[in-house]
């Protein structure tokens, strides 16, 4: 099947504005069908353009107490490091939206054993998530599946536990391809120059997804500016 085109708009800003607006879509449209909303986020500069957005611009447009947050991935750091993606959601957008506690489903990146925790982590899946937002990684990851790595032909566990990351802390928490698969919505966001040999391995007609884990995500929804877009075929 070929996966519907990427949305491409002119910078970071509209890019955030563009996924803002579609998670309030797609927010409303959980909360009408099951009375929740489950989103799971990842780290990085993009998202955290896209937190404040959600939580400056759009907040009056969504629901927060309906408002279910989860982790993609997280680092092997206390949730008080600068490095910790909780804590970059904790001040972006939890604590401005004032979301309970008891509705934010962290990793805890800081746990000795990490299998132990992909395990406990696990259980909050056992349902599919409503949407998933994706950063790429100039080297074409997604959450903390890297190239390379065994864990993106994994098709049993959730969630999993990664000692080899190459990108710093090596130390790190998951989900898999198998919860990327099974999440109703997945909504990729790639802006800058430095994702434009990512985007185009991710999205071009042939590749191998152990060299990109993107491509795992292909045919769901993309949101690139034109610097990330400008090697894409026909653009
Ligand atoms: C992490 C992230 C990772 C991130 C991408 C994009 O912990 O490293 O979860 O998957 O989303 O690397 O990051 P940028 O938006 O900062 O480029």
């Amino acid at each position: 099947m070929t996966p519907p085109g990427p949305r491409i708009l002119p910078d970071p800003e509209a890019v955030a504005r563009a996924a803002a607006g579609r998670v309030v879509e797609l927010a409303g449209q959980a909360i009408a069908a099951r009375g929740r909303f489950r989103l799971a986020v990842p780290g990085g500069r993009t998202l955290a353009r896209l937190f404040r957005m959600l939580a400056g611009e759009f907040a009056s447009r969504l629901d927060a107490a309906r408002l279910e947050l989860l982790f993609a991935d997280e680092r092997g750091v206390p949730p008080d490091d600068p490095e910790s993606n909780y804590r970059l959601a904790r001040e972006a957008l939890i604590d401005p939206l004032a979301l309970a506690a008891d509705r934010v489903r962290r990793m805890r990146g800081e746990a000795d054993d990490l299998e132990a925790e992909a395990r406990r982590y696990e259980a909050f899946l056992a349902e599919p998530l409503d949407l998933l937002v994706l950063g790429v990684g100039e080297d074409g990851h997604v959450a903390s599946l890297f190239p390379g790595s065994r864990l993106v032909g994994e098709r049993g566990r959730r969630v999993a536990a990664v000692r080899d990351a190459p990108k710093p802390p090596p130390r790190r928490l998951t989900l898999t391809p198998r919860a990327l698969a099974e999440a109703r919505g997945v909504l990729v966001l790639a802006t800058g120059a430095d994702k434009r040999a990512a985007a185009s391995r991710a999205l071009d007609s042939a590749g191998d997804a152990a060299a990109c884990p993107a491509r795992l995500v292909r045919g769901r929804e993309w949101l690139l500016d034109r610097e990330a877009s400008a090697l894409l075929k026909g653009s």
